[in-house]
C-alpha cells in the first residue's frame, strides 16, 4: 500500500522525507515522489520503480526546502510511472498532494472538473484531489478550509496530505475510513506525518493518530485537529514504546531474517508481565473483559486475512481446548459479506498485525453493528484495529518490517494461549494443574524457540540446494498443525514465487494424491501428537507413490528419519505449543529456498505489508 511521509520545520525536508520514505520500503510499491517549497514555488520530484531512481534524479536535480511530502505509490488507476506517481499538483502548479487509497468517483468528478477548464496530467483517481482544492482555494478559501470541502465529495477511503505555496508553513493531513493510518509525529519545533510510526521513529516517539474523518492543520509550532465537519478536537500524545534501532535491519541481510531470528526474543516480551509462571494465573488487563462479560460469551468469531487468519486457525484449537468455547474462524474479506450471526452473546476476535487491513476492519464493523463485543490481537500501536476494539492484546513484538509476517505469526499464536488461558480460567473451564502446566511450557518456550533458531540445529542449505528450482510443493497437517501447513505453504508462495499449497493431510487421498510425483516436494508435519500414526502413514502413501517427504519431526524420532527424505526436528513441548515451534522451520524453509531463488526477501513482487484496498 502507498506510504505517506511529511516534514515541517528548520532541518532540511526533502533528506528527512526522502529518508522517511525508504523505511516504508517494505509496504511495496511501484514508484514514488516528493514535493517541496523553494523561493515561493512548488517544487515536485517523481520517479518510477525503487526509490534509487528517485534518489538519482534527486542527486541530479536536487530540491531543498523546510516543508516536504513523500509519497510511495502502490498503482491502483494508472499504470506505474512517472506522470502517474504522486505528489499531484493542481493546474495553477500552487497546490500539491499524497494520497493512499482510491477516490470511488473520481470519473464523474473528474468530467465535471475539465468541464470547468481543468486540466489534468494523470490517469490516477488522486489527481481529481488536488483540482477540488484549487477549486475552492480559487474561491477565497484557506488550504484545510478547501481540503475540507474537497475531501467532503469524494467516496472511498483516504489518507491525504495537502501542501501550498500560499501557505508556506503549513501542511493539511486528513484521514477518511480505513486507507492505512495519518499519524502526526510530535518534535521540538518541527513536525512529522506518516502512514507508517517506522517512517519517522528516529525523530520522535511522541505520535497522534487520526480518527476517521478527521482532519489536521501542522505547523512547525503544533498541530490542529478537526472533524471533517470543521469542529476543533483533542487528541492525545501516545509514547510509542519502540526504539529507532528495532526498526533497523542491524547485520542482517534481509528484516524477515532479522525478525525470524529475533522470536525467542519477541516471545519473552509477548509473554512479559501477562502470566504469572508459578500459578499459571494470567492478566490481560488491556482485553477490558472482566468476569461478568466472559460469562455472556457463548461463542467466538476470529476474523482475520493471509497468516492471520492461519493463526486464527491453530487458535481455534487452543481456546477450544482451554475454554471450551466454540470458536469459528473466517476470512475477513467473506465474514463482512455473508450476513454472518453474531449477536451480544458473540465475541469476535480480530487478528491483524498491522491493524489496518481493510477487509478486517470491515469485519469488525459488520461485528459491531451486530451487536458482538469486539477484542483485537493486533501489533501497530495506534492503529485502526486497536482504537475500534474494546479491548485488545498487543503483540509486543516491535515493528514487523518484512512483508512476510513471521515474529508477529508466534506471536498472535502465544496470545490466543493467553486468551484461551484467561477464558478458561474465568470460566472454570481450566484446572489449576492445568494452567500450571501450561506455564512452565510457555516459560521454557522462548528457550526452545532459541534452540530451533540456532544455526546449524537443521539443514536449510541442503533443502535450498535440493529443490530451489521446483515449481511445487505440497505441506500437510493434521489437527492444530494443520494450519501451520497452511502457513508454511503461504511463506513459501509469497517471497519464493513458488507455487504450494497447504492441506489437511487426511484430505491428500481425495484429490491431491493424484499430484505426488518425484517432482514436487511434500512437506508433512509428523511430530509426536495424537495423530502421529496417521502422519506416518502419510508419509508412507506418498513415498509408495515416489513421492519426497520433508518431515517436521520432534527431537530423536528415528521412526520419521528412516521414513523420510530429509527431516527439519523441533523440540518436545506442550500439545498447543507445539504448532509455534513447528512454524519456525516453515518459515526458515522458505526464507533459504527464495534466497537461493534471488527473490526480493523483503518487498516480494505485487505484495504490500499492509492491504489497505479491497
Ligand atoms: C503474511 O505473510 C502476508 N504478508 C499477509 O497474508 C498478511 O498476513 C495479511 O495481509 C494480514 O495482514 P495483517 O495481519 O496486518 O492484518
Amino acid at each position: 500500500m502507498c506510504g505517506i511521509v511529511g516534514y515541517v520545520g528548520p532541518r532540511e525536508a526533502t533528506t528527512i522525507v526522502f529518508e522517511g520514505l525508504r523505511r516504508l520500503e517494505y509496504r511495496g510499491y511501484d514508484s514514488a515522489g516528493v514535493a517541496t517549497l523553494r523561493g515561493g514555488r512548488i517544487l515536485v520530484r517523481r520517479a518510477e520503480g525503487k526509490l534509487s531512481n528517485l534518489e538519482h534524479l534527486l542527486a541530479d536535480q536536487p530540491i531543498n526546502g523546510h516543508i516536504a511530502i513523500g509519497h510511495t505509490r502502490w498503482a491502483t488507476h494508472g499504470a506505474p510511472s512517472q506522470r502517474n506517481a504522486h505528489p499531484h499538483t493542481d493546474c495553477t502548479g500552487e497546490i500539491t498532494l499524497i494520497q493512499n487509497g482510491i477516490v470511488e468517483n473520481f470519473l464523474s468528478l473528474r468530467q465535471a472538473l475539465q468541464a470547468e477548464g481543468h486540466v489534468f496530467s494523470s490517469e490516477t483517481d488522486t489527481e481529481v484531489i488536488v483540482h477540488l482544492v484549487e477549486k475552492y482555494v480559487a474561491q477565497g478559501c484557506s488550504l484545510a478550509e478547501a481540503g475540507r470541502r474537497a475531501f467532503a465529495q469524494i467516496k472511498g477511503a483516504h489518507a491525504i496530505v495537502l501542501l501550498s505555496s500560499r501557505e508556506p508553513d503549513t501542511l493539511v493531513a486528513a484521514r477518511l475510513g480505513n486507507a492505512g493510518g495519518v499519524t502526526v509525529g510530535l518534535g521540538e519545533g518541527e513536525m512529522f506525518l506518516a502512514s507508517d510510526i517506522p517512517a519517522i521513529l528516529e525523530h520522535t516517539r511522541r505520535m497522534i493518530f487520526l480518527e476517521d474523518r478527521q482532519m489536521a492543520v501542522i505547523t512547525p509550532t503544533g498541530p490542529q485537529f478537526f472533524s471533517l465537519d470543521g469542529q476543533a478536537v483533542e487528541k492525545s500524545v501516545t509514547e510509542i514504546p519502540w526504539d529507532p534501532i528495532s526498526a533497523a535491519k542491524g547485520t542482517y541481510r534481509h528484516f524477515m531474517q532479522k525478525e525470524i531470528y529475533e522470536q525467542a526474543r519477541s516471545i519473552t516480551d509477548t509473554l512479559r508481565g501477562r502470566i504469572d509462571f508459578e500459578t499459571g494465573v494470567v492478566t490481560l488487563d488491556e482485553l477490558n473483559l472482566p468476569p461478568k462479560a466472559v460469562s455472556q460469551i457463548k461463542e467466538m468469531v476470529t476474523v482475520a486475512c493471509g497468516t492471520s487468519a492461519y493463526s486464527g486457525l491453530v487458535g481455534k484449537f487452543m481456546i477450544e481446548a482451554l475454554a471450551r468455547v466454540p470458536v469459528e474462524v473466517d476470512y475477513g474479506s467473506e465474514f463482512r459479506y455473508r450476513d454472518p450471526i453474531v449477536d451480544q452473546h458473540t465475541l469476535v476476535l480480530a487478528i491483524t498485525q498491522s491493524g489496518e487491513t481493510v477487509d478486517t476492519l470491515a469485519a469488525m464493523e459488520e461485528a459491531r453493528q451486530k451487536g458482538a463485543r469486539l477484542v483485537s490481537i493486533v501489533n501497530v500501536i495506534g492503529s485502526m484495529a486497536q482504537r475500534i476494539s474494546d479491548g485488545v492484546i498487543l503483540m509486543h513484538t516491535g515493528p514487523e518490517i518484512g512483508v512476510a509476517s513471521t515474529k508477529a505469526f508466534s506471536a498472535s499464536l502465544v496470545d490466543q494461549l493467553l486468551l484461551g488461558a484467561y477464558l478458561g480460567q474465568a470460566r472454570g473451564t481450566l484446572a489449576d494443574q492445568d494452567s500450571r502446566s501450561l506455564a512452565q511450557a510457555l516459560a521454557e518456550l522462548p528457550e526452545l524457540a532459541g534452540r530451533v533458531l540456532q544455526d546449524g540445529y537443521n539443514d536449510y542449505e541442503t533443502l535450498a540446494h535440493d529443490f530451489h528450482d521446483r515449481e511445487h510443493f505440497l505441506f500437510l497437517g493434521r489437527g492444530i498443525n494443520y494450519p501451520i501447513a497452511l502457513e508454511g505453504a503461504l511463506k513459501l508462495k509469497e517471497i519464493s514465487y513458488i507455487h504450494a499449497e497447504g492441506y489437511p493431510a487426511g484430505e491428500m487421498k481425495h484429490g491431491p494424491i493424484a499430484l505426488i510425483d518425484e517432482s514436487m516436494p511434500v512437506v508433512t508435519i509428523a511430530v509426536q501428537d495424537n495423530v502421529y500414526d496417521k502422519m506416518i502413514s502419510q508419509i508412507e502413501q506418498v513415498k509408495a507413490r515416489g513421492g519426497i517427504v520433508i518431515a517436521v519431526a520432534h527431537e530423536g524420532d528415528q521412526v520419521v528419519r528412516d521414513k523420510a527424505d530429509y527431516v527439519l526436528t523441533i523440540p518436545r513441548s506442550h500439545p498447543l505449543i507445539t504448532p509455534i515451534l513447528a512454524v519456525l522451520p516453515m518459515q526458515l524453509l522458505a526464507y533459504y529456498l527464495a534466497v537461493r531463488r534471488g527473490c526480493d526477501i523483503d518487498q516480494p513482487r505485487n505484495l504490500a505489508k499492509s492491504v489497505t484496498v479491497e
